[in-house]
Parts: C-alpha cells; sequence; structure tokens
C-alpha cells in the first residue's frame, strides 16, 4: 500500500518584527494585557511589496533543499491560504511558477486556521490513490491585510509568514491517519464577511471574531480531534511525541495538552513570538522544532488546526 511520508519543512517570516510594546504605542493595549490573554510577546509583518506567494516561495525553498528534491520533480502543489494574492489565479499557481515548475496539478485549499491540516490530509490522500508521487503542502498568509488596526480586540492576536512540507510516496507512514471536520452553523463567530462586486467592496474586508465563542469551541474541537485521530492511526495519546495545535492563543494551547494529559514538555509553542498566523502556523511551528533538532526522525507528532468555517482537523505523523 503506498504511503506519504514527510520528506523536508521549511519556513518564512518576513523581517520587520512588532512588540507588543510599538503596538501599544499606536493604541489603547499593554504589552501585560496581550501576554496574560495570550502569551503573544511579537508577530511578524510582511512589507508591503511581499505576497502570500513570495512567503510561500521561500517556505517552499527550503523545504525542497531540505527533502533533497528540485520544484520539478514535485507533481502537486496546495497552498492553503485565507489571503490569496488575487480572486484568481490561485496562489499555488503562481507559487508554480515562482519556483520555475510547470505541469503539476496547483491549487488553493480554504480552511482557514485549519487550512495546513486539510491541505495535508488533502496532499497525503492524493499520493495514497497513486495519481501523484510528490507533494509540496503550504501553509502561507498576510494576515495583516485584513485586520482592522483600529480593533485592539483583533489585531493584536495575528502575525504573517509561511511553512511548507515536502511530501512523498514512502512504502510505511509518515502519515497514519487524518481527521477533517466543520461546522457552518458558526461561520459567524470568526470571519471576513466581504467581498469583492462590481468594483467595490461589500461587506466587512476586516476580520471579526467572538472571541470568548472560539476559545471555547476550539479548546473542545482540538480535544476531540486529538482523541478521533489517534483512535483512526491506532496510536496512543501517551505515545504522542510533540503535540502542535495551531497556535492561535497560549491558553488555548496548554488547556488542550491538559486536557489530553500531554505533559508540557511535549507541547510546541510558538504564538508567543509568531502570533496566530492562522494557515502558517502549524507548518512554521513544525519546521522550527525539526531544524532545532528537538523533533527527530521517527518522533510522533500531532498536527491540528482549528478555525474559521468552523473548521478543525487532526494529522498523526511520524516524521
Ligand atoms: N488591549 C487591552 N484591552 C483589550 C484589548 C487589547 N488588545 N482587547 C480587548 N480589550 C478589552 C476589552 O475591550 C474588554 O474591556 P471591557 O471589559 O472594558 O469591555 C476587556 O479587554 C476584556 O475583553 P474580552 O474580549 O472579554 O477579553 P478576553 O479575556 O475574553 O480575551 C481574547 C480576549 C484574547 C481574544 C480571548 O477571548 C481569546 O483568546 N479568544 C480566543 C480567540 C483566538 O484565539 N482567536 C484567534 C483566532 S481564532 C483561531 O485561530 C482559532
Amino acid at each position: 500500500m503506498i504511503r506519504s511520508r514527510i520528506a523536508g519543512t521549511g519556513a518564512y517570516l518576513p523581517p520587520t518584527i512588532v512588540t507588543n510594546d510599538e503596538l501599544a504605542r499606536r493604541m489603547d493595549t499593554s504589552d501585560a494585557w496581550i501576554q496574560e490573554r495570550t502569551g503573544i510577546r511579537q508577530r511578524h509583518l510582511a512589507d508591503k511589496g511581499q505576497s502570500t506567494s513570495d512567503l510561500a516561495l521561500e517556505a517552499s525553498r527550503r523545504a525542497l533543499e531540505a527533502a533533497g528534491l528540485s520544484a520539478a520533480q514535485v507533481d502537486l502543489i496546495v497552498v492553503a491560504t485565507s489571503t490569496p494574492d488575487y480572486i484568481f489565479p490561485s496562489t499555488a499557481c503562481l507559487l508554480q511558477a515562482k519556483l520555475g515548475a510547470k505541469g503539476g496539478a496547483a491549487f488553493d485549499l480554504q480552511a482557514v486556521c485549519s487550512g495546513f491540516v486539510y491541505a495535508l490530509a488533502t496532499a497525503d490522500s492524493f499520493i495514497r490513490a497513486g495519481t501523484h508521487r510528490s507533494a509540496l503542502v503550504v501553509g502561507a498568509e498576510v494576515f495583516s491585510r485584513i485586520l482592522d488596526w483600529n480593533d485592539r480586540a483583533t489585531c493584536v492576536l495575528f502575525g504573517d509568514g509561511a511553512g511548507a512540507v515536502v511530501l512523498t510516496a514512502a512504502q510505511v507512514p509518515g502519515i497514519h491517519a487524518s481527521v477533517l471536520h466543520a461546522d457552518g452553523s458558526l461561520a459567524g463567530i470568526l470571519s471576513v464577511p466581504g467581498n469583492v462586486c462590481g468594483g467595490t467592496i461589500i461587506g466587512s474586508p476586516f476580520l471579526q471574531m467572538q472571541g470568548g465563542q472560539v476559545f471555547k469551541v476550539a479548546v473542545k474541537v482540538l480535544d476531540e480531534a486529538a482523541r478521533e485521530v489517534s483512535a483512526a492511526a491506532g496510536i496512543a495519546l501517551e505515545q504522542v511525541d510533540w503535540l502542535i495545535p495551531h497556535q492561535a492563543n497560549l491558553r488555548i494551547l496548554e488547556a488542550t495538552a491538559k486536557r489530553l494529559g500531554l505533559p508540557r514538555e511535549r507541547l510546541v509553542v510558538t504564538v508567543d513570538r509568531h502570533a496566530n498566523t492562522s494557515a502558517a502556523s502549524v507548518p512554521l511551528a513544525l519546521d522550527e522544532f525539526v531544524r532545532a533538532g528537538r523533533i527527530k526522525p521517527g518522533h510522533k507528532v500531532m498536527l491540528q488546526g482549528v478555525g474559521g468555517g468552523f473548521t478543525w482537523g487532526a494529522s498523526l505523523v511520524t516524521m
């Protein structure tokens, strides 16, 4: 049976760092409030000239290099993003061109902060089906562009960045199992409820969130998804070496690890330095811990997404 495995990881953070203190000079907030409520200390923000595909390109180059593959050897590109360069063509097609490749399949996937886990599960299914041999799976965002910088309740929470993995066909997993879920009746608790019509923005182009509701649902579904994917993979939660939940908020991460009975040392945290980078957060965190030598070959890693839609999911992976 064909399976897929992660052959390389890569990430990119734009160089501009904005600390909580810098935000506090621009709006009525404080480092203490932000850290206490979210664990966030700083975020990276893309420069004006940088688009999602630019961030994705840097992360992809690093992932391909780590996997020892050229872009031409990848026959599938899936980009998870809610902040695409254009309405169309897809960011994946723009990325493919920037990588200098052509001919393989390329498409975007929209599941907000669950986007990377959705994309990973999708690419894994393509490889398992035998239709594709190697895939570049990217989460990339410039969320700073859809934030209302006058709304202190939301703008302090997010940052920009990109992460990528290369998946290749393998005889042994790799990806043991994935679970994906959505509940569209909760669309209103986290959204950018706008669209372009006749040259005008209809609705709002800015992120809106009911923070308390999001918190409650996130903790519940992250717990459920972890248990479900653990059962599907036949791997007990105690055997999981690293838990990488979507990096939304330190309180959500710690509550999830606690509910699952996983010690704090096995919880991967990057939200303090990256803030919430939506679809980029999980591959950014994975790459950071792989490159630091903390996540090692053979380790079992649980990746979890949760976000707008409402969407959620998890994958259990042996590195
Ligand atoms: N600085 C200072 N004060 C603030 C700020 C800020 N940046 N933002 C809001 N406040 C104020 C509010 O105005 C309010 O003041 P009031 O009591 O005078 O009305 C007070 O702080 C408390 O506001 P709450 O919204 O009740 O604060 P809460 O303790 O619930 O924390 C937070 C808000 C951090 C958003 C929390 O609800 C949360 O973590 N929710 C999860 C949401 C999340 O992580 N979203 C990320 C995107 S979703 C995802 O990725 C899954």
